[in-house]
Parts: structure tokens; C-alpha cells; sequence
């Protein structure tokens, strides 16, 4: 698949249409010899095209950015629900390194007034660069803001007003052994989170807590091995009701939802 991927990625077509070409031009198969040996250097897939898919979007990705995960994308599809009958929702992206959250929400919900938090220089240009590109599109323009998720001046002007919050944050438990991709790639300020993975995530639930408006909708991404913690988290925290869990398509836990009491 990779492999596939690549050489389509070299010769500008759809990966569909690999099966009805007759012909590699010597240079195409020089540079698609170049990527495979990155790759099977463990160079990220997506660094190596310069794309990543997610949802309804193709979104930029490289050094310096996180590489959008397909489990986020169920994340977005509770988000929209949240959303369903809101007419003009705000909604926040806490950590939104490529956009991919925050741009898919104002894509699918051309509604929505969505401000994109990122806290990290490097990912913040691929965040501004997204979210230029998908406003030339024709989205609704989403707020690109450089800012810490756990400052308690975020956001102080949409206070008690956010109808939505949602977040996929930094939660490998330092330590934890990932993939090369991951180790080598993921910038550091995307992955860990404190001793047990949850140290950005404590802090965000104050944020989220401050910013939504009653009965407002927090959605948050974690570990498979976090299913119980998070949830747990969020009901000893005292500001949320209705405190959930749910799979993703593999069936692992991944991401936890409550409303603002
Ligand atoms: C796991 S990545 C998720 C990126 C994107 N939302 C996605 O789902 O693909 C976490 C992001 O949060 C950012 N981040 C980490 N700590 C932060 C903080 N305290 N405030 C704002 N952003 C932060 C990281 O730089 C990174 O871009």
C-alpha cells in the first residue's frame, strides 16, 4: 500500500490509476527508489508525500507537524452530531496542529465559528497553512491562535459561550515505546503527556470547563489504555455531566465526552 501510494505520489496520479499504466519514465522510478529507501527508513508515509487524508479533507503535513491520525476522525463525527440543529456554533480545537479537527468541523459544519488553539511554533505554520488553504476553498475562515491550552487567560473573551470543545492532546505516557514514525517524527509537544499521560489533559479540563456554556459539549481523544482514567478524570473534576466513553473502529477505547453542568 505504501509502496503504492509513493509511486503515485511520484507520477501524480490516483493510486487507481497504477493499474493501467503502461510506463515508469526512468526519472519517476529514480525518485520513487529515493522514497522507498526513506520509508523503509521509517520516514512517516505522509512526510513523505506531503499529504494527509482525513475525513473529507487533504490536509498538508511534515516535519514539524503531527500526522492526523484516522482514529481522530470519529472524534469529529461525536463533534458534528454535538453540533446538529446549533446555528451559528462556536466552537474551539484545543492542540490543533495540522487543523485536521478544527478544519473538518468548519468544512462539514459551514456554520460553525471554529478558533484553532497550537501552542508549538513549528506546527502552528502547517495550522496557518491548512487553514489558508481551505479558506481559499470557499470554508468559512477558521481563528488560527497561537496559544497554550492550559493558560488560564485562553480564550478570556469567549468565555461561558463555546457550545463545543474539542481536543486530541498530547497523552503518551512519557516513556512509553512507540514506533520510529512516531519517535522520530511526531514532534515531542504532540505526544507526551507527564508520567501517566495525562498531565496537559488535567489542566485542559479547567480550560474547557471556563470556556463552554452550560449543557456545552467537550469532547477529548486519549490512549487505548486511558478508557477508565480519563472518564474518570473528567467525573472528579465537579463541571461535567454526562461523562462517556467511546471505541473507535477498532474497537479500542478512544475518547472520552461530557456536557458542562
Ligand atoms: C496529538 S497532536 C493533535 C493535532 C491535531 N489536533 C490532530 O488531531 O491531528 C497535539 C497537538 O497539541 C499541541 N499542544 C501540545 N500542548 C499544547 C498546549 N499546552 N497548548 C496548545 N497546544 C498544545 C501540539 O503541539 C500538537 O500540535
Amino acid at each position: 500500500m505504501d509502496a503504492e501510494l509513493l509511486l503515485a505520489a511520484v507520477l501524480d496520479v490516483p493510486r487507481a490509476r497504477l493499474l493501467t499504466l503502461d510506463d515508469v519514465p526512468d526519472d519517476a522510478a529514480d525518485r520513487f527508489g529515493v522514497l522507498l529507501e526513506q520509508r523503509a527508513d521509517r520516514v512517516p508515509l505522509q512526510h513523505l508525500t506531503g499529504r494527509a487524508p482525513f475525513r473529507h479533507l487533504e490536509l498538508a503535513v511534515g516535519p514539524g507537524v503531527f500526522v492526523p491520525r484516522p482514529e481522530t476522525e470519529q472524534l469529529v463525527g461525536w463533534a458534528l452530531d454535538q453540533l446538529a440543529g446549533i446555528a451559528d456554533p462556536v466552537v474551539v480545537d484545543l492542540g490543533a496542529g495540522s487543523g485536521a479537527i478544527a478544519l473538518s468541523l468548519a468544512h462539514e459544519h459551514p456554520r460553525a465559528r471554529v478558533t484553532a488553539v497550537e501552542r508549538d511554533a513549528g506546527a502552528i505554520e502547517w495550522t496557518r497553512h491548512n487553514a489558508a488553504a481551505r479558506a481559499a476553498a470557499g470554508d468559512r475562515p477558521v481563528e488560527v491562535l497561537a496559544g497554550d491550552m492550559t493558560d488560564p487567560e485562553l480564550l478570556r473573551d469567549l468565555e461561558g459561550t463555546v457550545d463545543l470543545v474539542v481536543s486530541n492532546p498530547p497523552y503518551v505516557p512519557d516513556g512509553a515505546r512507540v514506533p520510529r514514525e512516531v519517535a522520530d517524527h511526531d514532534p515531542p509537544l504532540a505526544l507526551w503527556g507527564g508520567p501517566d499521560g495525562l498531565d496537559v489533559v488535567r489542566r485542559l479540563l479547567v480550560t474547557a470547563a471556563r470556556l463552554l456554556r452550560p449543557g456545552g459539549g467537550l469532547g477529548i481523544e486519549h490512549a487505548d489504555a486511558q478508557g477508565s482514567a480519563l472518564p474518570a478524570l473528567v467525573r472528579a473534576h465537579g463541571d461535567f455531566i454526562d461523562v462517556a466513553d467511546h471505541p473507535d473502529l477498532a474497537g479500542r477505547p478512544r475518547f472520552t465526552t461530557a456536557r458542562r453542568a
